[in-house]
């Protein structure tokens, strides 16, 4: 049995890493076209990596919760389990999963504008911002995808197989409005899958789920795993 799980901001929320889009969401203090385009990057980059490094300091603080630790246990459990994830913060992979497709990249990720070598740095705070690259000298980038950016195409062409492989397909912490990932629940459902959402508000693929579970990531995780095992 092939169990695909697509994780948004929502999965992070118990690990005190704040949402984009709920009442007290990134979005609703942070104007994203000036911190998350290439835009704003080209304009300010000394603003968008001081944002940047705000939330690094933040995620390297953070724990993964129990609903990451659960994923991880299921992924042991279950031989065929993918975690597809919007999240940048790579508490999945720290919690052990290892099957984690990022859609959009990395928090940890930096990546040079002029030479394009890409690396992880886990330095927070950053000793340099905006910082440069060690091999060339210039303006390093955050590894993410920013609004206005393709995804990358291996992670999205794996992203797209896996939901319409998917047996089950469960959903968890996101309010389903940003494309191409909003897309893979939809795929997986067409596709023949169970369709299992796990949110405490309504979001667009609730009419379409199978079950929807309006509980937070780790109590509706501990709620429907007996349909999985
Ligand atoms: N458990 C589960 N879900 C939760 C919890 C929780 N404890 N707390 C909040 N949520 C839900 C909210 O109800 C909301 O539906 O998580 C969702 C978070 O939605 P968004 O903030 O929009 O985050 P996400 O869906 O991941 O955003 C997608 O948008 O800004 C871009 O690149 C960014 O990857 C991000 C993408």
């Amino acid at each position: 049995m092939k169990v695909v799980v697509l994780t948004g901001a929502g999965i992070s929320a118990e690990s005190g890493i704040p949402t984009f889009r709920g009442k007290d969401g990134l979005w609703k203090k942070h104007d994203p076209m000036k911190l998350a385009t290439p835009e704003a990057f080209g304009k300010n980059p000394k603003l968008v990596w001081e944002w940047y490094d705000w939330r690094r300091q933040l995620i390297a603080k953070a724990k993964p919760n129990e609903a990451h630790l659960l994923l991880a246990d299921l992924e042991k459990k279950i031989g065929d389990f993918w975690v597809v994830t919007q999240n940048v913060d790579g508490l999945h992979q720290r919690a052990g999963s290892k099957k984690v497709i990022e859609l959009h990249g990395n928090i940890w990720k930096v990546r040079c504008t002029s030479c394009g070598v890409e690396d992880y740095d886990y330095r927070a705070p950053l000793p340099e911002i905006p910082p440069k690259c060690e091999s060339c000298g210039g303006l390093l980038r955050p590894g993410v995808v920013w609004f206005g950016e393709s995804l990358p195409i291996d992670a999205l062409q794996k992203a797209f197989a896996l939901s319409q492989e998917a047996d089950i397909f469960l959903v968890i912490g996101t309010s389903a409005q940003v494309y191409p990932a909003a897309e893979l629940p939809f795929i997986a459902k067409n596709s023949g899958a169970k369709l299992i959402e796990i949110n405490p508000e309504e979001t667009p693929v609730t009419p379409y789920a199978d079950i929807s579970v309006r509980k937070t990531a780790s109590e509706g995780l501990k709620e429907i795993i007996p349909e999985l095992l």
